[in-house]
């Protein structure tokens, strides 16, 4: 499914993001940035020990990523030029800034994208998977938020895909798009 946000091309698509040919492709990473599961552990499986190399600089041993915050590293194999990493709020039942936390993500994401001139960019359902973020509410911010970016800044980036990796959530995004649409 395609549409424009100002000038800004969305594309959701359901697949595997380590394939995205994109300037950067989002990681939902966790704090201590040594990789993990979901999509960090597809990231660095598919993109091979230089991104956790990487990581080590950006984030040296004894620090941590805060969630909300931004990092950005090679993309080693992966066919995309950059990974930024974000570590995603971990669902705490909604009363704890959890919006506010992954509004951050994506909105710092795109700036970082935009800071570094990159023109096309890819995220995950961040906090979604092992963190637990109800899927719709997640879903439904993301779409918002980065409307509202491309809103204020237009012509920045060129294109922002979602990348859902089963057929359920793509599917709901698709319908969450609509809604967002006919608003
Ligand atoms: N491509 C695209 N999306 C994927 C992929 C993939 N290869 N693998 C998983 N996903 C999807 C999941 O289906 C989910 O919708 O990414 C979304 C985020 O799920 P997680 O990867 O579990 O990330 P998150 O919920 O943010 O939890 C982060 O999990 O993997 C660990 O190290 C990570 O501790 C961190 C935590």
């Amino acid at each position: 499914m395609v549409t424009r946000f100002a000038s800004t091309r969305i594309v959701l698509k359901q697949g595997d993001i380590t394939r995205e040919k994109v300037d950067a492709i989002v990681n939902a990473a966790n704090s201590h940035m040594r990789g993990g599961g979901g999509v960090d552990g597809a990231i660095h499986r598919a993109g091979g020990p230089a991104i956790l190399e990487d990581c080590k600089r950006v984030v040296p041993d004894g620090t941590s990523l805060a969630p909300g915050k931004v990092v950005m590293t090679t993309a080693g194999q992966l066919p995309a030029r950059v990974v930024i990493h974000t570590v995603g709020p971990v669902w705490a039942g909604g009363s704890q800034g959890e919006d506010e936390t992954l509004a951050l993500c994506y909105i710092n994401c795109l700036h970082l994208a935009a800071s570094a001139g990159l023109k096309t960019l890819a995220f995950p359902a961040i906090s979604t998977g092992v963190y637990g973020y109800p899927f719709d509410l997640a879903c439904s911010l993301a779409l918002h938020v980065i409307r509202e970016f491309c809103r204020v800044h237009p012509a920045v980036i060129e294109e922002v895909r979602l990348i859902y990796f089963n057929q359920a959530d793509h599917q709901a995004a698709k319908t969450h798009l609509s809604a967002l649409n006919s608003e």
